[in-house]
């Protein structure tokens, strides 16, 4: 059989690494779950040919002194054979534990067997591809967050360096930009704070039943009053209108708020955005549905909105920060619910698979009849 058994686990590397071909590669123990039957079927096979092996001997003539030493190398060879891959993962694991305190994740760990050995390969290298990915989001997170905070305190800096040489007037319109890249400043900071209590866990959930009508209203005047302003209308539809969730207000305001401000970023002049809740198909949650009349996101970037530091192709020069939908996406997650960009037929992109529809699901089995 070619490629790795049920249970195995193998970098492609591995491959091009091996030494012994294929056909030869044979490994008579892995079949079986248990290292200790492994043992023992070793054990068992050694004596088993010594003790044959010297029967044959003392039947030939041959002299003890010549034909123990026979006899073990037998015993040794059979051994070896029957052993093949029952510890080289042990190796392997050693070497990449090695490589990974050095920072590179790339070495491979073949394993082959079912038995605890193989399966301790498995997790070894399952843990390796998290600590690597892990690794590599805090790279980015570091590089990202310099070059986030780096483009609003350069605009700040030129513009109070134009202020104090006298190239621009201290009018409002000058110092407007100033405010307005400090409010960018302020809002990656707010964000990047929210983001490390993500990381750091300490964020615990104050439920409570929060009647969605009066809430989505609230969320609408503070997402009106940041979009300034801006030309949307904005139509709430609540069914039934006392319908209500248990979640926690605070981080339930902070998801739609975020959805509400994208969608008014991305609103045409005039256009509507749509805000409506019901109770889910199944009965088992609360579904909460935004949806604009701007070009939408594209399916080939319907994840990727939701990764921190992501922009779909649509981005708008007003300056976000990429982390709204990442942060929703842990807030809903804490409820135990989901977010995605549903298709959308009536979106105005809906023909180039473009939709403009993000469901928010929080699971609620309602009220106790
Ligand atoms: N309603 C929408 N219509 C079109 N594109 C959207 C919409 N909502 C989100 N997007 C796309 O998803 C990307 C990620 O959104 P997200 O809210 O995470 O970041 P942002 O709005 O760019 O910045 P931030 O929310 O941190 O200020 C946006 O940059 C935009 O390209
Ligand atoms: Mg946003």
């Amino acid at each position: 059989m070619s490629g790795p058994r049920p249970g195995g686990v193998e970098a492609p590397a591995a491959h091009a690494r091996r030494r012994v071909p294929e056909r030869l590669d044979v490994r008579p123990l892995d079949r079986f779950r248990s290292f200790k039957v492994k043992l023992g079927i070793l054990v068992g096979v050694s004596v088993t040919v010594a003790a044959l092996l010297t029967q044959v001997s003392i039947r030939a003539g041959i002299e003890p002194l010549l034909s123990l030493p026979l006899v073990v190398i037998a015993a040794l060879v059979s051994t070896q054979l029957l052993a093949r891959g029952m510890t080289s993962p042990l190796r392997q694991m050693t070497a990449a534990a090695q490589a990974m305190a050095r920072g590179d994740y790339s070495g491979p760990v073949r394993a082959t067997s079912r038995d605890e050995v193989g399966q301790l390969a498995e997790a070894f290298s399952v843990m390796a591809a998290e600590l690597e990915q892990t690794d590599r989001t805090r790279r980015d997170l570091v590089a990202n967050v310099s070059h986030e905070l780096r483009t609003p305190v350069a605009g700040l800096r030129a513009q109070l360096e134009n202020l104090v040489d006298g190239v621009t007037e201290p009018d409002p319109a000058a110092l407007e930009v100033a405010l307005t890249e400090t409010e960018r400043l302020s809002q990656l900071v707010d964000h990047l704070l929210d983001l490390s209590r993500l990381d750091a866990g300490v964020i615990h959930l104050d439920l409570e039943e929060v009647e969605l009508t009066p809430f989505l209203h609230e969320v609408v005047d503070a997402a009106a009053l940041a979009a300034g302003g801006r030309d949307v209308r904005w139509i709430v539809d609540v069914d039934p209108p006392d319908l209500s969730v248990a979640a926690d207000a605070a981080r339930l305001h902070q998801v739609i708020h975020n959805l509400l401000e994208n969608a008014a970023r991305h609103s045409p002049a005039g256009g509507r955005i749509h805000i409506s809740a019901s109770r889910t198909g199944e009965d088992d949650g609360v579904r909460i549905d935004v949806d604009d009349e701007g070009p939408g996101i594209a399916r080939e970037d319907r994840d990727r909105v939701f990764e921190r530091f992501q922009r779909g192709g649509a981005a708008d020069s007003s300056g976000g920060t990429g982390l709204g939908l990442a942060i929703a996406r842990w807030a809903v997650g804490l409820h135990g619910g989901t977010i995605e960009v549903l298709d959308d037929p009536r979106s105005t992109g809906a023909q180039e698979g473009r939709s403009s529809l993000i469901r928010v699901v929080i699971p609620d089995p309602g009220p106790v009849a």
